[in-house]
């Protein structure tokens, strides 16, 4: 979301403005105690329980929860925009936002071949109406008038200019969203698509950004995507995520098909949460993409070699995505079947029931990787342990992470450590089990995992990690779940000793980390509620660090092997 805002200019805002100051002209606040507070601006309530805190630099409301950091303020109260939420703390600080001036060039050389586009898909929509035999074409496969006006679907006549008659004058803007090809040697440009259905490519505003095209019969290619442009990245775009939008948050899903036709087929069966790659197999900014648009992911591949690759490309594209309350599915149609054979022959129906055999990521996952194991023996489980090691690394933590481990573990049938296994790991956010040896003195609130403690203390009182010898930080295994978030704070806090809660929650923003750093940032650490004042946080930490560091000396060997007693598999959750 920072976009084109460099991370350090960010951070020196947020180290010169007060947040005092920011929320006061339009919340009044009174000092209580260490910290400001108000009646709560974002619910209603009679008694104050909007608190801020001028050393954290952070705002909470324990009646409501909400809470965050200058910027989180101006967005959440004057509803403003991220990048206008910093240029309004910047200048309320005299500085200027660094503008990119190359950046703002291009982005004003961009807006005109929107519009091209525009007219382009205009255009072979109107050439479709004139041409009997694309509309004969669709028609045969099933298709509607309607379902192809939806998608704006279009053809290009025959010819090497049609496109130059109809928009003259254009050719440097056609050549640059690669409709037209320039030739070498000064030879005049053609146009790129020629006889073919033209399906426009949308970004997730409408607006067309690239087309694909299919022949109407036998020749080859079969389809011809658009080039790289300036509006056009074939890696990072779907097909059909505009259109489908709307029944896809309906539904919570969305179904990722491999072809134009198959999204298109689909939406005239009423199945619409419906959308395509684009002739690449799916990638983590695919899924990161629909990820932002609904919850859960279900991948539909043909069942042939090809798509079983495919599968595993986008299996592996997805776990490094899946944080909590995400999910992912995938469905394998019967060999040499497609969604669009399929509903031509039965129907959404038929479609329907093979989306009941899905199965989640993490059966896909293990079915995959015990494929040509013997799971019999204890050589195979130690071969699929190991091979999913690596796979399992790459999920963040959390719920997810954890249930893919025990999976992993019943599979294997490693015995749980002595801390009883993972039902009882406390709390359920983080994947870290609290020392199973030594327990600390106190419980904290919650029954907080030693990994999460240590970064909660690191939020709330950064100068905790400012002592912290160099060595102890380059020890901790950064296996263990939740370490580099831990080392993160640490090195930030070791740089800039007077850094706060809030600029620290800043680095986080666009992570799937900040709502569980959020919360560590926001929990009370005892659990009477009762403050923690430096000293004990200081203790508290340097324990914690200890215990880390012990556990940061086992092996993952030691743990796979069940004769050291320990059990525990060496993936993240230590
Ligand atoms: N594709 C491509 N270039 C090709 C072939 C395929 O970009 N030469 C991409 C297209 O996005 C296409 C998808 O791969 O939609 C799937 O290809 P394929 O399975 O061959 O085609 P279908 O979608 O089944 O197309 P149709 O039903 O029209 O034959
Ligand atoms: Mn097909």
């Amino acid at each position: 979301m920072a976009g084109s805002i460099p991370q350090d200019f960010i951070d020196t805002v947020l180290a010169k403005v007060d947040i005092v100051e920011i929320i006061d002209p339009r919340v009044t606040l009174k000092k209580s105690g260490a910290n400001y507070s108000a009646c709560c601006p974002f619910h209603n309530e009679k008694t104050p329980s909007f608190s801020v805190s001028q050393t954290k630099q952070f705002y909470h409301c324990f009646g409501c929860g909400v809470n965050g950091n200058a910027i989180s303020f101006l967005m959440e109260y004057d509803s403003m925009h991220f990048v206008d939420a910093i240029e309004t703390l910047a200048e309320s600080v005299g500085m200027e936002v660094p503008r990119d001036a190359a950046q703002k060039r291009n982005s004003d050389d961009i807006k005109p071949l929107y519009t091209l586009m525009a007219s382009v898909s205009t255009f072979y929509q109107s050439q479709l109406r004139q041409s009997q035999e694309a509309i004969d074409y669709l028609k045969a496969r099933g298709l509607s008038g309607e379902t192809a006006k939806r998608f704006g679907i279009g053809y290009v006549p025959d010819g090497w200019d049609t496109l130059q008659q109809h928009i003259p004058g254009e050719d440097q803007a056609l050549i640059k969203t690669g409709m037209l090809i320039k030739p070498d040697g000064g030879k005049r440009p053609y146009q790129r698509f020629r006889n073919r259905i033209m399906f426009p490519i949308k970004d997730s505003r409408g607006r067309v950004i690239g087309f694909g095209g299919r022949v109407l019969d036998k020749q080859e290619p079969k389809y011809l995507n658009s080039p790289e442009t300036p509006l056009f990245h074939k890696g990072s775009e779907v097909y059909g995520l505009y259109e489908a939008r709307k029944a896809a948050q309906d539904h919570g899903s969305v179904i990722v098909v491999e072809g134009y036709m198959d999204v298109v087929a689909l939406a005239e069966h009423g199945i619409e949460n419906v959308v395509a790659t684009l002739g690449t197999a799916a990638n983590e900014q695919h899924s990161q993409l629909l990820f932002k648009t609904v919850p859960t992911l279900v991948f539909c591949f043909d069942g042939d070699r090809a798509g079983r690759a495919a599968a595993w490309r986008a299996l592996q594209a997805t776990l490094p995505c899946l944080n909590d309350g995400r999910d992912a599915h995938f469905l394998f149609l019967p060999d040499g079947e497609d969604p669009d054979s399929v509903v031509k022959a039965g129907g959404a129906a038929n479609f329907n029931d093979l989306m009941a055999t899905r199965i989640s990521i993490v059966d896909y996952l293990y079915q995959h990787l015990s494929d040509d194991i013997d799971m019999s023996s204890i050589g195979g489980k130690a071969q699929l342990a190991e091979k999913a090691k690596p796979l399992l690394k790459t999920i963040p933590a959390g719920v997810y992470k954890q249930l893919a481990m025990q999976r992993l573990e019943a599979l294997i049938g490693l015995p749980l450590g002595p801390s009883g296994g993972v039902a009882n790991s406390g709390n359920a956010q983080n994947s870290l089990r609290a020392g199973n040896t030594q327990r600390p003195q106190q419980k904290t609130e919650g029954g907080l995992t030693i990994m999460s403690r240590a970064v909660l203390l690191c939020l709330q009182h950064p100068e905790v990690a400012i002592q912290l010898p160099a060595t102890s930080a380059q020890s901790i295994n950064t296996e263990l779940a939740g370490a580099p978030i831990l080392l993160q704070l640490i090195t930030g806090i070791q740089s800039d000793h007077t850094i706060t809660t809030a600029r620290l929650l800043e680095r986080f923003r666009d992570t799937g980390q900040h709502p569980f750093l959020v919360k560590l940032a926001t929990k009370s650490y005892w659990p009477d509620g009762r403050d923690l004042d430096q000293q004990t946080a200081q203790t508290e930490f340097e324990w914690c660090m200890q215990r880390l560091l012990e556990r940061s000396q086992k092996t993952l060997r030691d743990q796979l092997d069940p004769a050291s007693g320990k059990g525990l598999l060496g993936i993240g959750r230590r």
